[in-house]
């Protein structure tokens, strides 16, 4: 019972103890339906799911594979429902075909994963009786994009010759989207995709650029590039070039040509966030998903435009093609002898300092222009890693999701992981990273000058060291270690509507499943941190969305465990023992029908 009213409003739930239950476990008093599997028809003619007969057409109709990110988006005029927009980041093809040859794809298990990977619009409605979501097939806004759809490609590096390849001479048309990660939601109604492990797609790489992008030098694991040369980088040398953006769709249009953003730079984008300055101009927010690199900011000069007409819908499509793209650059306050690799506090108490936005180039209407010495502008844009490395900016420990606080305006940077820090030839640790050979990962909380977005200046401290509350070597923003919920490895972060921050994890460290979990962010219970739900056998959590009334999660590759298979499954979720394990989207929510953590 004090759990339940002995906590931070939105947070007054009883924690899930940490598990290995192949399941979602939730909170004593809520319930949970499956909104939507991997294979689910939703659009017009296509088939029922049948795994044992797969195509690419059926599943270009129908949800794709491992969904990440999720966003829900208003449907005025259409009672209960909501417009669902999932990412599909990858396949993993040995848990979805039956016998599968990893050195011999056929061509059909190729073209199928082309179509499973990529984005989904799908409808949901609402259930008002038992609070269950689930999914409306057929609705004239369901949409399917897949690693086979036309994007255009947009602002100050589109159409240069770092982006021509044979099949397409301007450089301004791609087919498709691969690894989208996380994303946001814009407030021009539009939604943001990150491709993020783009490299893995790409075989035969030589070059020093497609090195620093970790392009592998020989065949690639799924083998695309023997049935699309483009995936083999002897042969088609941009093709790679054209990857590693911010993805731009806009879901309330069906027809439209979704976008990739060059000014936001080329890297291993988990997501983008938006936020607005005063004077209503976009600033992004981005990390890139790798030991040692760098996360970013990107401030827009063209400001939003309210209303729904044809004219002001394209205006804002173009607010990210003109800006200019930082680096973050951070300094500890603390004496670095006082930083000693063991997550021990330094002497004043806090993992804390100031930061610099440093600047890499500008778009305007006009042409670009480079802040980076040696490094022409549509090179900053395209090959943006190295203009982080020209430019020292601070080598983090694995950025993935980036948000602003819509209530108090402070930015939470989630730092997932980071075997490698510490260890011989590689940076050691830092005040912003302060432990070496970090398993768990941690949280900075980031302030902007002046609380300002396009500051160039802002002042950071650690909210959150992650791990076991009784490893010394863990902080909860200073709140009584005996009152939180063990976590690991945060990955992807969202905001319930009264500012509590709630992260989802990938890769728990602690023995445990990954799952979700909320913390208050301000006020006396400030760090305290509480598990809400685990997810099944192999899954990671992602998307969360904390409405007033329900949390929804991507539960992703449920199942994958080394040496699992169709044959040898490792998860019988969702469908249970003799089902193939299929990653899905989970709706919970109060039984009682009351708010949540209320
Ligand atoms: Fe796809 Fe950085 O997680
Ligand atoms: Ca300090
Ligand atoms: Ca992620
Ligand atoms: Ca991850």
């Amino acid at each position: 019972a004090t759990a339940r009213t002995d906590a931070a409003r939105g947070l007054r739930f009883s924690p899930v103890a940490p598990n290995t239950t192949d399941a979602v476990v939730v909170p004593e008093g809520y319930d949970q339906n499956v909104v939507i599997r991997w294979g689910e028809p939703i659009l017009r003619g296509a088939p029922a799911f049948d795994p044992e007969r797969q195509t690419a057409e059926a599943q270009a109709g129908q949800f794709g594979y491992n969904n990440d990110f999720l966003a829900l988006l208003p449907l005025p005029g259409e009672c209960d429902r909501q417009l669902l927009v999932a990412n599909h980041e990858y396949t993993d093809e040995v848990l979805m075909f039956r016998g599968y040859d990893a050195a011999n794809p056929t061509r059909q298990q190729v073209e199928v994963a082309w179509a499973a990977h990529g984005l989904t619009a799908v409808v949901v409605e609402e259930d008002r009786k038992t609070g269950s979501l689930t999914a409306v097939p057929r609705h004239h806004l369901n949409r399917r994009v897949t690693a086979t759809t036309e994007f255009r490609l947009t602002g100050p590096a589109a159409g240069s010759d770092l982006l021509k390849t044979s099949a397409d001479p301007t450089g301004r048309k791609v087919l498709g989207t691969l690894n989208n990660c996380s994303g946001g939601t814009t407030p021009w109604g539009t939604t943001l995709h990150g491709e993020e492990n783009f490299n893995q797609y790409f075989a035969n790489a030589t070059r020093a650029t497609d090195k620093r992008y970790g392009i592998g030098t020989g065949a690639t694991e799924r083998k695309w590039e023997r049935f699309d040369k483009r995936f083999d980088v002897a042969q088609e040398p941009n093709e790679v070039h054209r990857f590693g953006y911010v993805v731009e769709f806009d879901p309330y249009d069906p027809t439209s040509t979704p976008r990739k953003h060059t000014a936001l730079g080329r890297f291993k984008h988990e997501a983008a966030t938006v936020r607005l300055t005063d004077d209503g101009r976009p600033v992004v927010y981005s990390g890139d998903d790798e030991r040692f690199d760098y996360f970013y900011k990107f401030v827009g000069s063209k400001r939003m435009r309210h209303g729904t007409s044809r004219a002001v819908r394209e205006h804002n499509l173009s607010l990210l093609d003109e800006g200019t793209l930082y680096v973050a650059r951070l300094t500890g306050d603390s004496p670095a002898t006082d930083i000693d690799g063991s997550g021990k506090l330094p002497a004043d108490g806090e993992f804390d300092g100031s930061g610099t936005w440093i600047p890499l180039a500008t778009a305007t209407a006009d042409g670009a222009v480079s802040h980076v010495e040696g490094m022409t502008a549509e090179e900053v844009f395209v090959f943006t890693r190295l203009a982080g490395d020209k430019v020292s900016a601070t080598k983090m420990d694995r950025p993935e999701d980036i948000q602003p606080s819509p209530v108090t305006g402070k930015v939470y940077v989630v730092l997932t992981n980071n075997s490698n820090r510490g260890k011989t030839g590689y940076a050691p640790a830092d005040e912003a990273n302060p432990r070496n050979a970090n398993k768990h990962g941690h949280i900075l909380e980031l302030t902007e000058r002046r609380g300002r977005a396009e500051s160039t200046t802002f002042a950071w401290s650690l909210f959150l060291v992650a791990g076991d509350p009784g490893d010394p070597a863990t902080y909860f923003a200073g709140f009584p270690k005996d009152k939180v919920s063990p976590i690991s490895c945060p990955d992807n972060v969202a905001f319930d509507p009264y500012g509590n921050l709630w992260i989802s994890t990938d890769g728990n460290q602690l023995g445990s499943h990954d799952g979700l979990f909320g913390v208050a962010t301000r006020g006396d219970r400030r760090g305290e941190l509480k598990q809400f739900l685990t997810v099944p056998t192999g899954a990671e959590t992602c998307g969360p969305i904390v409405q007033d009334r329900r949390v929804i999660v991507a539960v992703q590759h449920p199942g994958e465990i080394d040496g699992a298979s169709v044959e040898k499954p490792a998860s019988t979720w969702p469908d249970g023992p003799g089902k193939i394990v299929r990653p899905a989207v989970v709706a919970v929510w109060r039984a009682d029908g009351r708010d949540i953590g209320i």
